[in-house]
């Protein structure tokens, strides 16, 4: 499959694009100060599975809490590890049906699984992995090329 190219532009922080590379939905999601400090702070690790993904063939740049080149700009694939349903972004922070303390994330709504702006696992549910973070480059600011 040919390399995506993403222009950032457009996306406005707390904002995802869904775009397709090699038959596989792939999301570019800008993410706020907000949603960088809470993965930052260490205050998730607790409830992760694999907060530093060291379970799974991971690019370098996805090994640390933003799982990114860039810290703003985050790259995942939108596949559930469990069974590949496509997940739900799940921006708002708070109670939710499916989670008293939900941080804001990615919920699959196919067995429960849930993950966080990072596409990091949360300990507890079906999905075995974090989720897939692509080979990926900028070749300019605002441009990210994705394969
Ligand atoms: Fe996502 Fe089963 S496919 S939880």
């Amino acid at each position: 499959g040919a390399p995506v190219e993403v222009a950032l532009g457009a996306i406005a922080p707390g904002q995802q694009v869904l775009v397709t590379w090699r038959q596989k939905p792939v999301w570019v999601l800008r993410r706020t100060p907000d949603m960088l400090q809470r993965l930052r702070s260490g205050e998730l690790e607790s409830r992760l599975l694999d907060p530093d993904s060291q379970a799974d063939q991971q690019p370098e740049y996805a090994e640390n809490p933003v799982r990114s080149v860039r810290p703003d700009i985050f790259v995942v694939v939108a596949i559930c590890t469990h069974l590949g349903c496509i997940p739900n972004f799940r921006p708002e922070v708070g109670e939710t049906p499916f989670d008293p303390r939900w941080p804001g994330g990615y919920f699959c709504p196919c067995h429960g699984s849930k993950f966080d702006f990072a596409g990091r696992v949360f300990k507890g549910v079906p999905a075995p992995l974090n989720l897939v973070v692509p080979p990926y480059r900028y070749t300019q600011r605002d441009t990210v090329i994705i394969g």
